[in-house]
């Protein structure tokens, strides 16, 4: 992390991080469905432990799951200080991203295949976070400015 990437005390932009997320789950999700995509929602992100100035950073990504054009990434940010060494777990969130055709309507995904219980557990839990997240869209009538 950059002296650009943080406030005058040292401590990295929560923003910072959100947008590595972003943009990991977009190649993530890219690599996978092999088209354009885009983020359609990014579950609420609490940061465990601050990330500071110097600190390398991992973010690691995963797809967890998909369905007819949507796919959840689930995204896992590490840092560590490099005078320490080891690795602390800042944050994780899960992105749902939207394959979308050349005119710009949802379109299919490619199949995932689960690879041993890791995997089928990480599907199954995020089975439940979409039809959270759906019923959440629903409910949503929150009226945007100008309506
Ligand atoms: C994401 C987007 C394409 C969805 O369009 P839509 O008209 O709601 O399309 P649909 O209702 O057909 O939904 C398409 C898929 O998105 C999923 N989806 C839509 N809104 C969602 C949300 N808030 N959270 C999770 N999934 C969502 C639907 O479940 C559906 O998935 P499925 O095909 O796998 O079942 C559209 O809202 C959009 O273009 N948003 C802006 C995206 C963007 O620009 N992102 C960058 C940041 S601004």
């Amino acid at each position: 992390m950059m002296p650009q990437d943080a406030n005058i005390a040292g401590n990295v932009f929560g923003g910072t991080l959100l947008k590595m997320v972003d943009e990991i789950a977009y190649v993530t999700g890219t690599k996978h469905a092999r088209t354009n995509i885009v983020t359609a929602s990014l579950d609420k992100m609490t940061f465990l432990s601050p990330v500071h100035v110097g600190d390398f950073v991992t973010v690691k990504a995963k797809v967890n799951a998909v369905w007819r054009s949507s796919m959840e990434i689930g995204v896992r940010v590490e840092a560590e200080d490099p005078r320490i060494g080891g690795s602390r777990h800042t944050g994780s969130s899960y992105v749902t991203l939207v394959a979308l055709d050349q005119d710009g309507r949802p379109s299919e995904v490619p199949e995932l295949i689960l690879e041993g219980p890791d995997d089928e557990r990480r599907n199954r839990e995020a089975c439940g976070r979409r039809a959270r997240r759906l019923e959440e869209k629903a409910a949503d009538k929150t009226p945007l400015p100008g309506e």
